[in-house]
């Protein structure tokens, strides 16, 4: 009897046991749903800082030009998701077709083929280490496409022959005057290996690629579209070339510089594969490939310090907030300081910046500590890669957040 009675109180005390661990669990979850809705229509001041901010309204209008733009001159775009890494924005940019986009790592690759995206192209010169990754992706897609630039690479490929007859899809990367990756347009090898790549078995030429970086040195409309026509015609005479030695394939340069300010000439490629222009930044207005008002993400931050001996303000935003990248190149340091012209952002460390005055001292009392400061970065892309989750806005009222992907 006794017996019986303790493993009654024993079963009574487990069951109470676990139906408080389960209420508690339904609480915790609730609680996370409900912060996270909660965020939903509150004000930026809401957020902890930094914190990547975006604007969902020039966002959008920046993808719908480019649309426009490509529309009008009769080109396919084929847009870079290097910049966001994100779902929501490739949707905006391929207008929901989720066909037709550029990733620069093969996570993107991954990440985007998992969302049902098709016909991609990485666009990176095609790493030996990752050939395995290629054919599966490859073998999963209607349209997996590599790039390479080297008869080595091209080597690899013929040894990794893909499944029940499929062809690998190549672009040979051709270097117009940009000096990174890809052969010289000029050089007799460019044309050799092209004719390589056609006549490989189980390899198909898909088409000719060139990043036209080098508008990134250009300042203004004149100077941009002279880069634009030299890589667009620097293709097309290469295009002339294969033609005359019985090859046809698509061609495809671009970069945010040249496809917001296209030339004529780019109606005869195949494709343009800009990317940076669905956020813009300072160096892009720097530039001239669209105005400060384009840009459409910012990093927020507080003051957390006040250093009158060094006549400085102390922010929470470091360099791994919004990367170390435009130093020396603007006059208000590594950003620019919405809405403050006489600040600059002049030093950081991992996670704290120093603001100073351009010129005459500090006024302390116009920055108590807690005040927020929104700062718009030099270059998206590197800043953008800093942050694990985006807030978006619109018209500075929380709509919710996106998750890029990260990794190579
Ligand atoms: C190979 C390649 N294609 C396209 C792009 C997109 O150019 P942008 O960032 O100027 O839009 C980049 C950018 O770095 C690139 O490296």
């Amino acid at each position: 009897m006794l017996k019986y009675r303790l493993s009654a109180i024993i079963r009574f005390i487990l069951i109470k046991y676990l139906f408080t661990c389960f209420v508690c669990v339904c609480v915790c979850v609730c609680v996370c749903c409900f912060r996270a809705v909660s965020m939903e229509g509150q004000p930026l001041s809401a957020l902890s800082s930094p914190a990547l901010v975006v604007d969902i309204d020039k966002v959008k209008t920046n993808a719908q030009r480019m649309i426009e733009r490509c529309q009008a001159l009769g080109v396919q775009l084929r847009p870079h998701m290097k910049t966001h890494k994100t779902l929501e924005c490739a949707d905006l940019m391929t207008a929901g077709s989720r066909r037709c986009i550029v990733v620069s790592t093969l996570a993107e690759a991954c990440f985007y083929a998992d969302h049902g995206f098709d016909d991609i192209i990485y666009a990176y010169s095609l790493p030996f280490d990752k050939i395995e990754r290629c054919a599966a992706l490859s073998e999963k897609l209607d349209l997996f496409q590599v790039l390479l630039d080297h008869h080595d690479a091209l080597q690899q490929l013929k040894r990794r022959p893909l499944k029940d007859g499929q062809l690998w899809h190549v672009w040979l990367k051709l270097d117009c005057g940009n000096g990174r990756a890809g052969v010289l347009h000029s050089e007799p090898e460019a044309l050799s290996l092209a004719r390589a790549i056609a006549g490989t078995e189980g390899v198909e030429l898909t088409g000719i690629y060139a990043h036209c970086g080098n508008t990134y040195s250009c300042t203004g409309v004149e100077q941009i579209q002279a880069v634009a026509q030299d890589t667009t015609s620097c293709v097309l005479q290469f295009m002339e070339k294969l033609k005359a030695v019985g090859i046809t394939c698509k061609s495809s340069i671009g970069s945010t510089p040249s496809c917001s300010h296209p030339v004529q000439d780019m109606s005869k490629l195949s494709e343009v594969h800009p990317g940076n222009y669905i956020f813009y930044d300072v160096q892009q207005s720097m530039i001239g490939s669209c105005s400060l008002e384009d840009v459409a993400v910012r990093v927020l931050t507080r003051v957390i310090g006040h250093c009158p001996q060094k006549d400085q303000l102390l922010i929470d935003c470091g360099w791994s907030a919004i990367s170390l990248d435009g130093a020396g190149k603007l006059p208000t340091g590594y950003a620019i300081i919405e809405g403050h012209p006489d600040l600059k952002l002049s030093s950081m460390t991992q996670e704290h910046g120093r603001l100073e005055p351009i010129s005459g001292h500090l006024d302390y009392s116009k920055y108590p500590l807690g005040t927020l400061l929104s700062l718009i970065p030099h270059h998206s892309c590197a800043t953008a890669m800093m942050h694990p989750v985006y807030h978006v806005h619109s018209k500075g009222r929380l709509l919710g957040t996106w998750n890029p992907t990260r990794g190579w």
